[in-house]
């Protein structure tokens, strides 16, 4: 069975907006996937399905051998514990230290007393410690969150999300506060440590050639559905223009009944 399975996804919105209309893709421990598309495409709502923040209106998403779409929220918020989520924003707790935010990380681990006054054994400090030292930041471990700059944010809220010792990293436009050079230095460091950790990691991306670059397949988004999956090199100039072209669904055919498309959604082109 696959890490992540996601079969038939759809979503609608309260204001009857149909974000995603059937998604289907599955993906193994270790792969790094680029999630591309359009602004409004819902590559933000396809990431917070999987995390069950959002609830479908039909379909299924199966993690690691459990029904995330059938979940209560209290399965769900036990589920979170082993779901690593990067924001564009960070959402870092600015008033503590880098480490602080990293043991957060670590706190599905902890048991509730020690959690409630902050307390983390020696075993959580250490992997707290080993994963800032991953991503080059230990001699910040005690730096203020809000004295950090945007790429040593971006980096501790990695360092956070790999001790969640995650089943799967999801990080919506992680580079997107960053200034090109950061962007390529974090972006590089996460798939580095997805990697090494051998975590499957989905990364929301509008710059392609970043995407490109450092992940080793691509999923395309248009219309609600899948129209591109597939490894970087497959990624002509004449598919993305295809994926990036669509915005008003009303007035164009599905691209699953165009030709062209049918050959694009399959992987082999
Ligand atoms: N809470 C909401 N209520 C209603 N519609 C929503 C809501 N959130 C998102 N949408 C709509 O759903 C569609 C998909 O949004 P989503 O944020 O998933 O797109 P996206 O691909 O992440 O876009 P971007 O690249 O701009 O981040 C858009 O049309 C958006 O306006
Ligand atoms: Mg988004």
């Amino acid at each position: 069975m696959p890490m992540l399975q996601v079969t038939d996804l759809k979503v609608v919105y309260q204001n009857g907006n149909e974000a995603l209309k059937s998604i289907s893709l599955t993906a193994e421990k270790g792969e790094i996937v680029a999630i591309i598309g359009r602004s409004g495409a819902g590559k933000s709502t396809l990431l917070r399905c999987i995390n069950g923040l959002q609830r479908a209106a039909s379909g299924q998403i199966i993690l690691d051998g459990e029904v995330i779409t059938q979940m209560s929220e209290q399965q769900l918020r036990k589920a979170r514990r082993k779901i690593g989520f990067v924001w564009q924003e960070y959402n870092l707790i600015d008033r503590l230290p880098a480490m602080t935010n990293v043991l957060t990380g670590r706190l599905g681990y902890n048991n509730g007393l020690g959690s409630l006054v902050g307390y983390f054994s020696r075993e959580h400090r250490e992997i707290a410690l080993k994963n800032l030292e991953r991503v080059g930041l230990l001699h910040r471990a005690n730096f203020r969150a809000d004295r950090l700059s945007g790429g040593e944010k971006q980096r501790v809220a990695i360092a956070r999300a790999i001790s969640q010792e995650p089943k799967i990293i999801l990080a919506d436009e992680p580079v997107a506060s960053l200034d090109p050079e950061l962007s390529v230095q974090v972006l590089s460091d996460l798939a580095r440590v997805a990697r090494e950790l051998g975590v499957l990691t989905f990364i929301n991306l509008h710059q392609i050639e970043l995407a490109k670059e450092f992940c080793d397949r691509m999923v395309g988004i248009a219309q609600g559905r899948v129209v591109f999956d597939g490894p970087p090199q497959q990624l002509n100039q004449a598919i993305t223009d295809m994926i990036y072209r669509f915005d008003k669904p009303a007035s164009t055919p599905h691209l699953t009944e165009m030709p062209m498309a049918a050959n694009i959604a399959g992987v082999g082109i």
